[in-house]
């Protein structure tokens, strides 16, 4: 079967914002900040083409042991971008949700993201889910946790009803930017039969030309979920 030619869900791995402010000898900060510029581009992009869901990856677990000036800078983007948007957004008809291990987050963080999640929670026109403080290990091991404290029989269908992304479709296409080409705990459950694609453009240089590209090396490929292909 050949791809669907819109997919219904995009993951972005947003890297490259350092390396960006690096060549044109600015803070990394500023990579930052031109990266929430990309990414308010790409969801109005991702929107206009017809996907539901996007998903993004903007604080790992594991970005956790940047220097902590780092950690405060995207915290205050995260905070920024939440005010700045949120009103817009949920007039857009879009739904937020936050996927991620939150309690080290600070408190205002927390408190942002819980309301503009219930504000929105209703929502029906999109999704944008915010990977933050995620870890794809973290959140197997805390399913599996979850289950056995409630005796619950562990099924495909349980442990993914277990997991943050609990009725969230699995994503059809994960775009990661900068040339790197590796998961870094994204979703490692969900991708098991996403289409991976690879771009060299930074994440602050990426446009709607880029996701076009992404969306069309997607539909040339062929969706097998290990049956047997046209050709065989
Ligand atoms: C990876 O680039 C990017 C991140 C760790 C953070 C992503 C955050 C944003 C795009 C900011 C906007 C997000 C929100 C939700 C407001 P890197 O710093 O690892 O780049 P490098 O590999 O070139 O150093």
């Amino acid at each position: 079967m050949t791809a669907p030619r819109i997919p219904r869900h995009i993951a972005i791995i947003m890297d490259g914002n350092g390396r960006w402010a690096a060549a044109r000898g600015l803070p990394r900060a500023m990579g930052h900040r031109q990266g929430m510029e990309a990414l308010k581009r790409t969801l109005k992009a991702v929107r206009e083409r017809g996907v539901e869901i996007l998903t993004i990856y903007a604080f790992s677990a594991e970005n956790w042991s940047r220097p902590e000036a780092e950690i405060s800078d995207l915290m205050e983007l995260l905070r920024l971008y939440i005010r700045a948007e949120l009103a817009e957004l949920h007039r857009d008809g879009v739904r937020l949700r936050f996927i991620g291990d939150h309690a080290r987050l600070p408190q205002d963080v927390q408190k942002l993201m819980q309301d503009a999640a219930e504000l929105t929670r209703d929502n029906v026109t999109g999704t944008l889910v915010i990977a933050l403080s995620y870890g794809g290990r973290q959140e197997i091991v805390q399913a599996a946790q979850k289950l056995a404290t409630q005796g619950a029989e562990i099924t495909e269908e349980s442990f993914a009803s277990a997991l943050y992304t609990a009725d969230l479709p699995d994503p059809d296409l994960l775009i990661r930017t900068s040339g790197e080409m590796r998961l870094s705990n994204f979703l490692l459950w969900q991708t098991a039969y996403t289409e991976f694609v690879f771009t060299e453009t930074l994440w602050p240089d990426f446009a709607a030309k880029d996701l076009d590209a992404a969306i069309n090396k997607y539909q040339q490929r062929e969706r097998r979920y290990g049956k047997l292909g046209q050709l065989a």
